[in-house]
């Protein structure tokens, strides 16, 4: 099989660049080595930035997003006994953010794809990418005892943070930061309404909460654990217990409980690889950078990654310019590093660490206390909250 653009892992970064190829008339495959029902049970964060929801409308894929998911204009800070709204509609002169999951992002991804009958291969095991500096590059897969080949011009590697095509590229050609933070999220699905109308970000002495929601009727709820802790060892009264005693009184006396529907433990990771290009090779999304989920940027900035990328192939083939391909990892990197400091300051402030100590706890107050009391603290991390521009 030939194709111009090979891309590896069928997650919202694979799927939005095969959108945007596709839209542009550019032909792309799109290898999955899960099948299209696992890749949708996966729960992973639901607070898309303008810029994302930007991309998605552009490849015609919005409609559902406007009708199901929910504008949010603030969020509250909840510290010392009482909340605080960051009103990011004012301090972000008019941006918003919207709440919809990333499950129903993929799924509406998909949705158009099939619709448009553009090739997917699901269930490929063996995935292997060759040649990667030569113009022909070329993936390798297996399904059943059958190998395939497909020869291409380029490879995104939009295969997650576990994917095979950062592994690819040899040791000595790639740079890797990383920090991984000694505790995890306990994180609970349910139907029951949200709380609040708007999320709750929570820093307590018993560590960190997030009241989030998908609708009005389902709600995501998080708390800060131990990374030894196991699901097993949290009963959902045990949840409910431990997330009311992280909140304030009023929203604690409010929140509505329910049996869990889904309950997981996630690591907490900062790790960018760099460059983000190789010969004809792109990483994207995961596959070269993992944010905290504090704040949310992850999905964010797979999609802002593969917008560098999509519009970077469209000038190859279009405009037969390989600047957009020249700068593409530059260019991705200078707001992966950005959206990898936020998240690691908001991490860092509403997070209890080994070694906070008393003295870590009086600074993280101080900090917050400042923050609710300054325009411009506050008007800082409502500008990286809403996402910053994608610079061209
Ligand atoms: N071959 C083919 N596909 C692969 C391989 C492989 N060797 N390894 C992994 N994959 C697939 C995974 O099964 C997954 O469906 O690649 C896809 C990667 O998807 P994601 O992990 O969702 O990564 P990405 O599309 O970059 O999206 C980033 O996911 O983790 C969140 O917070 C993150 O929201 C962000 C988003
Ligand atoms: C979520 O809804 O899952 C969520 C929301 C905001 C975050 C992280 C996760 O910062």
């Amino acid at each position: 099989m030939r194709t111009q653009v090979a891309i590896i892992g069928a997650g919202p970064s694979g799927l939005l660049l095969g959108a945007l190829l596709a839209k542009a008339g550019i032909d792309a495959v799109i290898v999955e080595q899960r099948s299209a029902e696992y890749v949708l049970g996966r729960i992973r964060a639901g607070v898309l930035e303008q810029v994302t929801v930007d991309l998605l409308d552009g490849v015609g894929v919005g409609a559902r997003m406007h009708r199901e998911g929910l504008p949010h204009d603030g969020f509250d800070l909840c510290f010392g006994g009482a909340r605080h709204r960051v009103d990011l509609l004012g301090l972000s002169g008019g941006k918003r953010v919207m709440v919809y999951g990333q499950t129903e992002v993929t799924r509406d991804l998909m949705d158009a794809r099939q619709a448009a009958g553009l090739a997917t291969v699901y269930d490929a095991a063996d995935v292997s990418v060759h040649d990667l500096h030569t113009a022909s590059p070329r993936v390798r897969y297996r399904t059943g005892d059958e190998v395939h080949e497909i020869a291409c011009d380029f490879i995104a590697g939009c295969d997650g943070f576990h994917g095979v095509c950062r592994q690819s590229v040899p040791p000595g050609d790639l740079r890797t930061y990383e920090k991984v933070y000694p505790f995890g999220w306990l994180g609970v699905l349910s139907r029951t309404p949200p709380v609040s109308h708007e999320l709750i970000y929570a820093s307590s002495d018993r560590g960190f909460a997030l009241c989030s929601m998908r609708s009005h009727t389902l709600s995501r709820y998080y708390v800060q654990c131990s990374l030894d802790d196991k699901v097993e060892q949290w009963s959902d009264a045990r949840f409910w217990d431990e997330l009311k005693r992280r909140l304030d009184a009023t929203a604690a006396a409010a929140l509505v409980t329910g049996p869990s529907i889904e309950k997981s433990i996630a690591p907490l990771r900062s790790f960018v690889a760099e460059p983000m290009r190789f010969g004809r090779l792109f990483l994207a999304g995961d596959a070269a950078h993992i944010v905290p989920p504090t704040g949310a940027k992850g999905l964010n900035l797979a999609a802002t990654d593969v917008g560098y990328l999509g519009h970077a192939l469209i000038e190859h083939y279009r405009d037969r310019s390989d600047e957009g391909i020249e700068c593409y990892s530059e260019r991705a990197l200078a707001r992966v590093w950005k959206a990898e400091r936020f998240s690691w300051w908001m991490t860092s402030l509403l997070h209890r660490f080994p070694d906070t100590g008393e003295f870590g706890a009086k600074m993280q107050r101080a900090e917050l206390e400042y923050l609710v009391g300054s325009h411009a603290a506050m008007a800082s991390l409502a500008e990286n909250y809403v996402g910053l521009p994608m610079v061209a």
